[in-house]
């Protein structure tokens, strides 16, 4: 668990301060229980990104506000959360940040010309059956620009005490609070999500982002070539 320490992250949860307050706690949750500030740093600090199942918007706002030069797009299936997601946008200052919201279909990518330089994962994977993740993520792995880069951040399946505590969290905001949407409950493990992008031909790492917290986050990274593969 982590404080919203820097100016950005403070400024941020701030504007869903006028919003009803179950979603200003939800925000400030997701924000003291996931790693934001250093998923942040994975994001380049330039270009079009992409972030699919933003949600109510902390993290695309977030993006957006610690580096102008991105130009941020938060889509989800739930326009509940847009809404509160276009709200709390409402209140940026003219020209502090570049962030935009949009409900999109399951499934579908939003597509840009010359593709996108970041397309952003945080927390919905899990929501997907297999199939369908995998062919979310072939959808994204084609919209990105050539050199875009894929962020997945997930729960993993391991360390399994930590893994079932969160999982058992997920079934309660789905299933019982209902508080999130999804097709299904399928967690996928860091191995899995790096083998799904390997073999969609990126250029892959994982890393953990779970110092600090009670949460098994893992990240994993696709890059995708510069230049077409030869052969
Ligand atoms: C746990 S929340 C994470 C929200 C946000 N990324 C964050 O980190 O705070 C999962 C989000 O994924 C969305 N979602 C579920 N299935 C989706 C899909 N197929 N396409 C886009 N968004 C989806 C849900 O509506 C929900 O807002």
């Amino acid at each position: 668990m982590k404080p919203p320490r820097s100016p950005a992250a403070r400024r941020v949860l701030a504007l869903w301060r006028p919003a009803p307050r179950g979603d200003r706690f939800h925000t400030a949750v997701r924000w003291w229980t996931a790693p934001f500030a250093a998923l942040e740093q994975e994001v380049p600090l330039a270009g079009d990104v992409l972030e699919v199942g933003c949600g109510h918007g902390v993290f695309s706002t977030y993006l957006a506000v610690t580096s102008r030069a991105r130009h941020v797009v938060g889509v989800d299936i739930d326009a509940d959360k847009i809404a509160l997601a276009r709200q709390a946008a409402a209140h940026l200052e003219p020209g502090e940040a570049d962030v935009t919201f949009r409900v999109s279909p399951s499934g579908e990518v939003p597509r840009i010309d010359g593709g996108w330089r970041c397309i952003v994962f945080a927390d919905v994977l899990y929501l997907l059956t297999r199939e369908r993740r995998e062919a979310l993520l072939a959808e994204c792995a084609d919209a990105l620009a050539p050199g875009g880069l894929l962020v997945v951040k997930e729960v993993d399946t391991a360390p399994p005490v930590k893994a079932k505590a969160a999982q058992l969290q997920e079934v309660l905001a789905t299933r019982v609070l209902r508080i999130t949407d999804g097709d299904a409950l399928d967690f996928p493990s860091a191995e899995e999500l790096q083998g799904v992008l390997d073999r969609l031909g990126l250029r892959t790492m994982a890393k953990r982002l779970d110092h600090g917290y009670l949460h098994p986050h893992c990240l994993v990274l696709g890059t995708r070539p510069a230049e077409p593969s030869a052969g």
